[in-house]
């Protein structure tokens, strides 16, 4: 694991953006695809305004992107402004040349009774479609990434799981109140999420400076899902210097 900080999170997105690109074009160039683990939430905004920028003013194409969406919340109707579905949508889908068909978002409308076998068919789409080569992913105040909650196991799939009443609570602004919040969501397991290519963690501001110290610089524990992360070479922490406060011994500054 890589720990990288940045004096900004914009500069910070601005150097995800970058790598994605790069690899864009290049796979662009071989006439083959990219495929994205696509989180949502505040930390990849900028990210993805980034992204929409380089598609505007740089002919970035999006037309060889694959997409894969790590969570849900459920029941969620796609149609809601607070489905992740329409999040992707506002701030990145609608504004890049993206084919729809290569979009995957969990529909978190599906009847519970047929969500195990829309989730087997969920992680078999990724091994298709070659696996991911770049993962974004933001941290919970639980140490949770995507919605695999402490308790998630190393070898978790793809799954309807119970967030946790932290992750309820952080979600209650949104919502304009807890008792709304969805007490469920679909994610990608933590299995799924290992098995990437690169995988970037982004970070930001002060209050996630303790969820960083406990999951990267304690043992690796169910208990904080993150954790798991520390294990695996293929992962970069992208940190604002607020974020990186508590490691600050451990950062490669850029
Ligand atoms: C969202 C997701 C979550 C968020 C995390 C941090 O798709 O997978 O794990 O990344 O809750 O959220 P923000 O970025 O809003 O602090």
């Amino acid at each position: 694991m890589e720990i990288s900080t940045f004096p900004t999170s914009e500069s910070a997105s601005i150097y995800v953006a970058e790598c994605i690109a790069e690899n864009m074009r290049a796979k662009a160039v071989e006439n083959s695809h990219l495929v994205l683990g696509l989180a949502t939430g505040s930390s990849p905004l900028l990210l993805y305004k980034e992204l929409v920028r380089m598609h505007k003013e740089e002919d970035l194409n999006f037309e060889n992107v694959i997409t894969f969406n790590l969570d849900e919340y459920y029941p969620m109707p796609k149609k809601s402004a607070k489905s992740y579905y329409a999040f992707m949508h506002n701030q990145l889908f609608n504004h890049v040349n993206i084919k729809p068909q290569n979009i995957h978002l969990f529909d978190g409308t599906f009847p519970a009774s047929k969500i195990d076998s829309f989730c087997d068919t969920y992680d078999q789409k990724i091994i298709e479609a070659g696996g991911i080569d770049f993962q974004i992913l933001g941290i919970g105040r639980t140490g949770h990434i995507g919605f695999n909650e402490p308790g998630s196991s190393e070898d978790s799939c793809t799954r309807l799981v119970d967030l946790n009443e932290i992750t309820r609570k952080d979600a209650a602004s949104d919502f304009g109140d807890l008792q709304k919040v969805p007490s469920k969501a679909i994610t990608m397991g933590i299995e799924s999420i290992l098995k990437a290519n690169k995988i970037y963690l982004l970070a930001w501001g002060a209050e996630k400076a303790e969820v960083i110290r406990k999951c990267f610089l304690e043992e690796v524990t169910s208990k904080l899902p993150a954790s798991y992360l520390q294990e695996q070479r293929n992962v970069e922490l992208i940190l604002d210097p607020a974020a990186a406060k508590l490691i600050q011994s451990n950062l490669i500054e850029n």
